[in-house]
């Protein structure tokens, strides 16, 4: 069967990531989450003091881009992948809301973007890739086999990620939840370099009202279609 590249796009907390991580995991492809990248890249700045009264510190982060490490190890007990920054594991730390309230003008830095999309697209040359994001399909990998666009309303996604932030025991207000989750939508879709919008051959999932079993198979079928020779 041949191999193809995967491009998931969408809202924040919209479901993307399970349903990447899902879909590599059954069809054994690797799987790229391009947000842990941009949030550790923020994560470097909470602890490195680039964040300042007037906004982020963009000359002393490009400066630095250098010596900002991003790479990914599957973690053998869950098979999940978890993101490391220079040598340490920072999958929790960068899922806080201190980073998830300060990664919107991170990701807005063209050279921060630049940076990202060349890591993603050399993890992707072999092709065997699922890849999540917000322009994977529109600027990372522009020629990828299938385009998945997923949105669902800001309501239930943040919802969705008060729930988790809940299980994991974390303090959360669902109303700062639902502002974050708004702002970022909208700085994500205006912002100057590589906004977010749907690429014109992707396919569009609203999994608004979907179960979790419903949306793997939507995508198990969409996933056989593209890989038919
Ligand atoms: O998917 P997420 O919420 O973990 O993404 C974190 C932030 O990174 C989000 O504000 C949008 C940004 N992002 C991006 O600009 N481009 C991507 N390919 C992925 C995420």
């Amino acid at each position: 069967m041949k191999k193809i590249t995967i491009a998931i796009d969408g809202y924040s907390s919209c479901g993307k990531s399970t349903m990447a991580k899902d879909l590599a995991r059954e069809v054994g492809y690797i799987y790229i989450d391009s947000g842990a990248m941009y949030r550790a890249v923020t994560l470097y700045c909470l602890q490195n003091g680039l964040f300042t009264e007037a906004g982020i510190d963009a000359a002393s982060l490009e400066a630095a881009m250098p010596q900002v490490r991003i790479s990914f190890q599957l973690n053998p007990e869950t098979q999940r992948p978890m993101t490391f920054l220079n040598g340490e594991n920072v999958e929790d730390l960068i899922r806080t809301m201190e980073v998830s309230n300060h990664v919107s003008p991170v990701a807005a830095l063209p050279f921060v973007r630049e940076a990202m999309v060349k890591l993603q697209q050399d993890m992707g040359k072999e092709k065997g890739i699922v890849m999540d994001g917000r322009d994977i399909g529109t600027a990372v990998f522009p020629d990828a086999e299938l385009k998945i666009f997923v949105t669902a309303s800001a309501e239930i996604r943040a919802q969705r990620r008060y729930d988790e932030l809940k299980a994991k025991g974390q303090e959360a207000s669902f109303e700062e939840i639902l502002t974050n989750v708004k702002e970022r939508d909208y700085i994500d879709q205006n912002r100057a370099v590589s906004p977010l919008r749907q690429a014109e051959d992707a396919l569009l999932l609203d999994n608004s009202n979907l179960t979790i079993e419903e949306q793997k198979q939507w995508l198990a079928e969409r996933f056989k279609e593209a890989v038919k020779e």
